[in-house]
């Protein structure tokens, strides 16, 4: 499937793309026309129907959901550019060159990998090229990237390549072109910068670039390296540009699932979940996700929101940035969770003040127990946390004593009738079992299947009943150590 109606492009070697010296189209975007692309996004797995309520909402377009998971695809026009930036759902951006619902992938791998070398010089280049230079005015900057594909020191494996997009969410798997025997031609330093040298042109300057290849699917017969490097390689001698893993000014990605290819090039440097923290935890959430969880319960203006359990605060914190009418209060009964959640709004406040932004962020900080907030009953509009999973935070055991306590605490504090939770937890099993005993306090609305860290786990939407606090079964006081002594005995039952 072809998404645009370019041509062929033609090498040239000494400019970004083969169109932009000799044959610039009628539609170049660099001669301020408006050119038609397809933008792809990668996505929290499990929020793509959010994200494509989003781009509908922002761009005013449709959106597809690929069959990839975690991806969504939109038509849109070059003026409209900068507001694909201004999206809250998306980790990734790129332009698509190609796409292909259906590829056939030939027998051998010799012959697959000719072919994906052949194809390189086939590709409609010319717009996501155009697109690409465009972008380079509205995206966030951030210098090279480290470490080759972006995984922090992580080593390029195949198998890392080869088992991608379902190990989830953080960064996606990659593996980069290798195009080796490179000798180190001496580039100026002034040249080797991005900018400077694109906007040199028509000078003669040397484009670098890298292949990153993303593959899911066991029915290759060739590895995401194979790919990477053999298509890589052939990018580089038709275009005549040169590979460098970690300097590179374009980023080609080669997508393929199972029978899905999509070549596309990088509008994002680096993911933008990453975009409100400074003081990472162990278990920080991207604020791509966060977002997510807070469209889901629709913050109204003047609610009262609260995140119990805030760690460093990636919730709250992108609540009080993006649904800014309504009022935030982020606790923790850790320390140094607190100290993180404060110095992440410090960061961003100072950020906002350098900008020459006076207004200071609707938010608040606490170090309180969950299970006996300093709250007034019936007080607060929503509550949205993402609680101990019980492998990395707190522990299996303790989330039998934890779970009921906090879904009795947060009901007391929720206006009944209109009080909402989104609760994220990977410790399904416990869940249910709490909010089936709290029927009478709470309602589950409905339930979003995300990716945390590689770990399947639940966002629950459920809303406060009528019930007044203090009148149901459910919410007879219970000591926190009888229960305690319950749920030990009852992880020991299952350990024996
Ligand atoms: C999964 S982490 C939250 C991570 C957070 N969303 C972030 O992005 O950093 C769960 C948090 O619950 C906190 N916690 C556990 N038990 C608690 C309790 N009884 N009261 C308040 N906080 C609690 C832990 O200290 C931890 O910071």
């Amino acid at each position: 499937m072809s998404s645009q109606e370019d041509g062929a492009a033609e090498p040239g070697p000494d400019t970004v793309g083969p169109s932009s010296s000799s044959s610039s189209t009628d539609n170049d975007a660099t001669t301020g026309d408006i050119i038609s692309v397809t933008i792809g996004a990668t996505v929290p797995t499990g929020f793509e129907h959010t994200a494509a309520e989003e781009v509908k909402e922002k761009i005013g377009v449709d959106a597809r959901i690929s069959k990839d998971r975690g991806r969504i695809y939109f038509p849109i026009t070059t003026d409209k550019l900068f507001q694909v930036h201004l999206l809250r759902s998306v980790d990734n951006l790129f332009v698509v060159v190609e796409e292909y619902d259906n590829y056939q992938f030939k027998e051998s791998k010799e012959e697959t990998l000719m072919e994906l070398q052949e194809l390189a010089s086939k590709l409609p280049w010319t717009n996501a090229l155009e697109v690409w230079k465009l972008n380079r005015t509205f995206k966030k900057k951030k210098g090279y990237r480290k470490g080759g594909n972006g995984t922090k020191g992580k080593p390029k494996s195949e198998a890392a390549g080869a088992t991608v997009a379902d190990t989830e969410q953080q960064e996606l798997p990659q593996a980069t072109s290798t195009v080796e025997n490179q000798t180190e031609e001496s580039v100026p330093e002034a040249e080797s910068d991005t900018q400077d040298s694109v906007e040199a042109a028509p000078r003669a300057i040397l484009i670098k670039f890298r292949v990153t290849c993303n593959r899911a699917g066991d029915k290759h017969s060739f590895s995401s390296n194979e790919a990477a490097r053999d298509f890589g390689g052939a990018v580089q001698e038709f275009f005549q540009w040169k590979a460098d893993m970690t300097k590179f000014d374009i980023e080609v990605l080669l997508n393929i699932h199972n029978v899905e290819v999509v070549i596309g090039i990088a509008l994002t440097e680096e993911s933008l979940h990453r975009r409100n923290i400074s003081h990472f935890g162990p278990t920080t959430l991207r604020s791509t996700l966060c977002y997510g969880m807070l469209r889901l319960c629709k913050p109204q203006p003047s609610d009262i929101i609260l995140d119990p359990m805030c760690g460093t605060g990636a919730i709250p914190l992108e609540g009080a940035i993006e649904f800014n009418s309504s009022f935030y209060i982020a606790g923790d009964n850790y320390d140094m969770a607190v100290n993180r959640t404060v110095n992440n709004i410090c960061h961003i406040q100072k950020r906002r003040a350098d900008k020459g932004s006076i207004s200071g962020l609707p938010i608040d900080t606490v170090r309180w127990d969950l299970c006996s907030l300093p709250m007034r009953t019936s007080s607060v509009d929503i509550i949205i946390t993402d609680m101990p999973f019980g492998k990395r935070m707190g522990s299996r055991k303790k989330n039998w004593d934890l779970y009921p306590s906090c879904l009795r605490e947060m009901a007391r504090v929720c206006r009944p009738g209109s009080g909402k939770a989104v609760l994220l937890t990977q410790d399904k099993k416990c869940f249910s079992k709490a909010i089936s005993r709290m029927g009478g306090l709470w309602r589950k609305l409905h339930t979003v299947w995300v990716n945390v860290g590689g770990l399947h786990a639940g966002v629950y939407l459920l809303k406060r009943t009528e019930a007044v606090f203090g009148q149901t079964p459910e919410d007879v006081y219970e000591s926190r150590e009888v229960v305690s002594a319950r749920g030990d005995e009852k992880a020991d039952k299952e350990i024996s």
